[in-house]
């Protein structure tokens, strides 16, 4: 059936595989959000302070384990943040006792709370080693952080001058390459096939940096990496709609209180987790394909992390436009939600 006829589908549960969810009173927030939709997630570890070792990720699961919906069965899927200092053998630990499942690498100062990150990636060298030998993924901020670079091409600089050396140091190590933004990142990832795989936004299939900077400036848009020019766009929907193993879902939800926002120096974030899945659905439907939804959100996730698709699901059906909030209260202040521009007409139904 073309996809204009279709009202209705029905996926395994979907998974979110880069996921923020803070602490305290925003963590309060903005889980019921994610959890009303996904099964799972990979919980980002830039706390401040970050989220360093097994110890730190069993304390901050165990915080959110708390602060889930009554009757959820979310599983929070932790992170370590690796730092010059991660000791190998915490890592370890950390993994084969069910703690973390993979270590994020962001460069430091390329992000919001990344000061701790990695400067000199020898320093690292035995921790990704480890890594690879015990199967333990990597996910990778992918931004170089040189003033010198200008920020739409953070991207692809990093690639040839962090990624491939990575890489050809470690050909076993497990790679995802989060958030990507460009066509040299898709390329990047669909021409190698080894050990390597990509999550994608939800906000970077919809928006590009005109919607950013034309016609005004829209803080809500930004995030880090920041969205590219209109093909880089089109080659990410590409990869998502292929049903490529390689490509899935990481919505980089990122809740800051508009006060955070709205200022001289505004945060960097997209808090999409409230209408994430009908966004989706309508990026699809418009692609013309809706078939590949599922693997995009349910399947190809939980493939390369060597897990079992959910086995509960939910039903997306089109009707009159859905009317989502504009902001979701936390105790911090509001939240404002992603806007995609355009009506969502697909809702989405638990069971
Ligand atoms: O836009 C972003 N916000 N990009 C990141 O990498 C971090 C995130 C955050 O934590 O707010
Ligand atoms: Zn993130």
């Amino acid at each position: 059936m073309p996809d204009k006829d279709l009202t209705e589908i029905t996926l395994r549960r979907p998974d979110d595989w880069h996921l923020h969810l803070r602490d305290g009173a925003m963590l309060k927030a903005v889980l019921p959000e994610t959890t009303r939709h996904f099964e799972r997630a990979i919980v980002m570890p830039n706390l401040v302070p970050p989220v360093v070792t097994a110890k730190e990720a069993a304390a901050y699961r165990a915080r959110i384990l708390a602060a889930r919906p009554d009757g959820s069965t979310f599983t929070p899927l932790m992170m370590l943040y690796l730092t010059e200092d991660t000791d190998p053998n915490d890592v370890e630990y950390a993994h084969k006792n069910g703690i973390a499942t993979a270590v994020k690498l962001y460069p430091a100062g390329a992000t919001t709370n990344s000061a701790s990150g990695v400067r000199d990636f020898d320093k690292v060298r035995p921790v990704l080693d480890r890594m690879a030998e015990i199967g333990m993924p990597l996910c990778v901020h992918g931004e170089v952080t040189d003033s010198e670079i200008d920020i739409f091409d953070r991207e692809a600089v990093f690639i040839d001058r962090v990624l491939k050396p990575i890489r050809k140091k470690n050909p076993d190590l497990r790679v995802v390459m989060e958030h990507v933004t460009t066509e040299d990142a898709v390329d990047y990832v669909r021409d190698h096939r080894k050990n390597l795989a990509a999550t994608i936004t939800t906000h970077h299939l919809i928006i590009n940096r005109n919607h950013i900077l034309a016609g005004g400036i829209r803080p809500h848009y930004y995030c880090l990496p920041v969205a590219k020019r209109e093909k880089h766009r089109v080659a990410l929907v590409q990869a998502a709609i292929s049903g490529d193993k390689r490509f899935f879902l990481g919505t980089d939800s990122a809740p800051h209180t508009d006060v955070n926002k709205l200022q001289e120096c505004g945060c960097a974030g997209v808090f999409s987790a409230t209408n994430t899945m009908s966004c989706l659905a309508e990026v699809f439907e418009a692609a013309g394909a809706l078939g590949k939804l599922e693997a995009f959100t349910s399947l190809n996730g939980p493939a390369f992390y060597g897990m079992e698709p959910n086995e509960a699901t939910i039903t997306l059906r089109k009707g009159d436009a859905a009317n989502y909030p504009a902001q979701i209260q936390s105790g911090d202040g509001p939240v404002t939600v992603f806007d995609p521009g355009f009506p969502l007409h697909w809702h989405v139904h638990t069971t």
